[in-house]
């Protein structure tokens, strides 16, 4: 093994953080986890080295630990960092704004620190669409559409990581920094063998349609129908996150080949809208099941409609999405049940 093929990846036995270690290693890289398991559980480590056929590098570490990152920096010799490490639940930031600011900003400045001394250029940060608020013009969102005030901390947070980097690259450093802004990941991979972690409260979409379609949450509740789209719900950018994982390994490699200290922003999504009913229809048809749900009130901060124009990271990256909106809510599904047999199994 050459020295310089390891990848640090903060956060990596979470939900994207997982799927992109299993596309790493099947691209020939050698990920180096760093995660403290407060979002995530160690069975996904045995999930990523099933799939792979192979053990994965893993240590139990809080990002926010000094100490203990140094550790990892002077143990190997990273060729690239690709920072997951984040709190990310909307609605819990608004109820907790410091445990955002404190763990998401004091992550990155780590990480920051540590990559400078050791001379580790190349940077790959985990943004979000979020940055863009609700856009004022059209819903579809370019890399140069407006960065609007972000409508809760948790967006905040990553609005300024963003200009921390921003800041970073524009100094004598040598840092070279991708920001993949997200759009909505949603699915597992199409192994079953790890997915988004369905434990307690779901904080997004998806992971609400399955729980109630298996009869967890009594039902679903469509937030608001009187928006102006296409039947009245809101419409987002839904990409299967194998999809979201793919663009990592083409963001690093582009990354690696660049020189000279640069920022760069890519948003990844599908480039395609679709509202919260087709998600739910599309859902009925792939599991044949009928769902429980109804229209309730709008919920606060939702953006009406927000969907990415692709073109940049097709022209930067070569990298488009491959799998459709109906692979990902039909792996979601596989993964949901198999987490659940499973656990009962267990239990
Ligand atoms: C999607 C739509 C809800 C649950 C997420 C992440 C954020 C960022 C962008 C990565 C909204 C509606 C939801 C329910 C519903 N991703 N909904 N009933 O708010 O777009 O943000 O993606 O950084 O981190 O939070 O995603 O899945 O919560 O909501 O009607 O029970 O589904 O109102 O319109 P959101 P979401």
């Amino acid at each position: 093994m050459t020295q310089n093929e390891y990848i640090l990846v903060t956060g990596g036995a979470g939900y994207i953080g997982s799927h992109t270690v299993v596309e790493l290693i099947q691209n020939g890289k050698t990920p180096v986890i760093v995660d403290d398991f407060r979002n995530a559980v160690p069975s996904i480590l045995t999930g990523i080295e099933k799939i792979v056929e192979q053990s994965v590098i893993c240590h139990q570490i809080d990002v926010c630990d000094h100490q203990a990152m140094l550790s990892v920096f002077e143990k190997y010799n990273f060729e690239g960092i690709i920072h997951f490490a984040a709190y990310k639940a909307v609605g819990e930031s608004v109820q907790e704004p410091l445990k955002y600011y404190n763990n998401n900003l004091r992550g990155l400045l780590v990480c920051l620190t540590l990559a400078e001394e050791f001379e580790v250029h190349n940077f790959l940060f985990s943004s979000s669409c979020t940055v863009y608020g609700s856009p004022e013009n059209s819903p579809v969102v370019t890399e140069e559409s407006p960065v609007l005030e972000a409508s809760s901390p948790y967006g905040a947070t990553k609005q300024m990581c963003e200009r921390i980097l921003s800041d970073l690259s524009n100094s004598d450093s040598k840092i070279k920094v991708l920001n993949l802004r997200y759009f909505n990941p949603i699915g597992a991979h199409s192994s079953s063998l790890i997915g988004e972690l369905p434990t307690g409260e779901p904080n997004n979409l998806l992971p609400y349609v399955t729980q109630t379609a298996l009869g967890i949450l009594d039902e679903l509740t469509v937030y608001g129908n009187d928006y102006n789209t296409v039947d009245g719900t809101c419409v987002r950018d839904f990409i299967h996150v194998s999809d979201l994982a793919d663009a990592h390994v083409k963001g690093l490699d582009w990354l690696t080949k660049q020189t000279g200290s640069f920022n760069e922003v890519i948003n990844v999504g599908t480039g395609e809208g679709a509202s919260v009913l087709e998600i739910i229809h599309t859902f009925e048809k792939v599991s044949n099941q009928q769902l429980n749900w109804k229209f309730g009130e709008r919920r606060t901060g939702d953006v009406e409609q927000i969907y990415a124009d692709v073109a940049k990271a097709k022209k930067l990256l070569n990298w488009s999405t491959e799998r459709s909106m109906e692979d990902a809510v039909r792996d979601a599904w596989n993964w949901e049940q198999k987490w659940r047999n499973e656990t009962t199994d267990n239990s």
